[in-house]
């Protein structure tokens, strides 16, 4: 028994596009511990969504391992990754993707009610508590800033009580004031209820405040860094 949370190794995504190949990632291994807060680095098109998709099980890799809270991932079918998912994932979507007809308070019960699960109002409101809503849960998102709608995607992910958070440019479309402020949260609770956090980031300055921060070029690792004294990556 370890303690990682997600165990990806030798990860490939390879697209075809007519006569061309495109590797989107070429070999990967990367690991994530209960608690640790890890960044994924890299330009445009190096690889960063493709890689958190595959290490979500949202997509499958073309070659490659990935075993999920101590269960293989590897050729399963939808049904059974949704299961292996399940209490253990909660991803947080770029485009925050926030129904517009309903407040915060329903939109962040809303995975409960795809998994057929009863809201809990005491486990509502810690959760709206910790990510800073408390005085928006009755608003309709178009009455949130863009900070604050990042917050609410951030609670949905939260309300199925994951282990790990896994959020694609959480930081992207706020300023720089926000961003930091989403990061404030990330360390939160990653330290007060261990949660493991996994994200991607354009900026180096957001992507360097995490445990590790993974630097990814051409679909391949390029850099590794962090403090020495942290724990190697596998
Ligand atoms: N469905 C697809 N079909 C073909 N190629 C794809 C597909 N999805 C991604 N790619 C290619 O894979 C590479 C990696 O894409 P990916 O979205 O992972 O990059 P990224 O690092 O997340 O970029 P960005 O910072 O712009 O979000 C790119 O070259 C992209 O064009
Ligand atoms: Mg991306």
């Amino acid at each position: 028994m370890n303690d990682f949370i997600i165990e990806g190794h030798g990860l490939k995504r390879y697209y075809q596009r007519g006569n061309e190949t495109v590797k989107a990632l070429d070999g990967v291994d990367v690991s994530i511990r209960k608690g640790e807060i890890v960044s994924i680095l890299g330009p445009s098109g190096s690889g960063k969504t493709t890689l958190i998709n595959l290490l979500s099980g949202l997509d499958a890799p073309t070659e490659g391992t990935l075993v999920i809270d101590g269960k293989s991932a590897a050729g399963l079918s939808e049904d059974e990754l949704v299961e292996v998912r399940r209490g253990v994932l909660g991803f947080v979507f770029q485009n925050f993707s926030l129904l517009p007809t309903l407040t915060v308070t329903e939109n962040i019960e809303l995975p409960l009610l795809f998994l057929g699960l009863q809201a809990d109002p005491e486990r509502t409101r810690r959760v709206i508590d910790a990510v800073g809503l408390t005085d928006r849960a009755n608003h309709l998102p178009r009455e949130l800033s863009g900070g604050q709608m990042q917050r609410v995607a951030i609670a949905r992910a939260l309300i199925i009580e994951p282990k790990i958070l896994v959020a694609d440019e959480p930081t992207g479309n706020l300023d720089r004031a926000t961003g930091e402020s989403i990061i404030a949260l990330f360390k939160k609770l990653a330290k007060e209820d261990g949660l493991a956090i996994l994200l991607t980031t354009h900026n180096t300055v957001f992507g360097s405040q995490a445990d590790r921060a993974i630097t990814l070029e051409d679909g391949r690792i390029v850099a590794l860094n962090g403090p020495p004294n942290k724990l190697p990556l596998h």
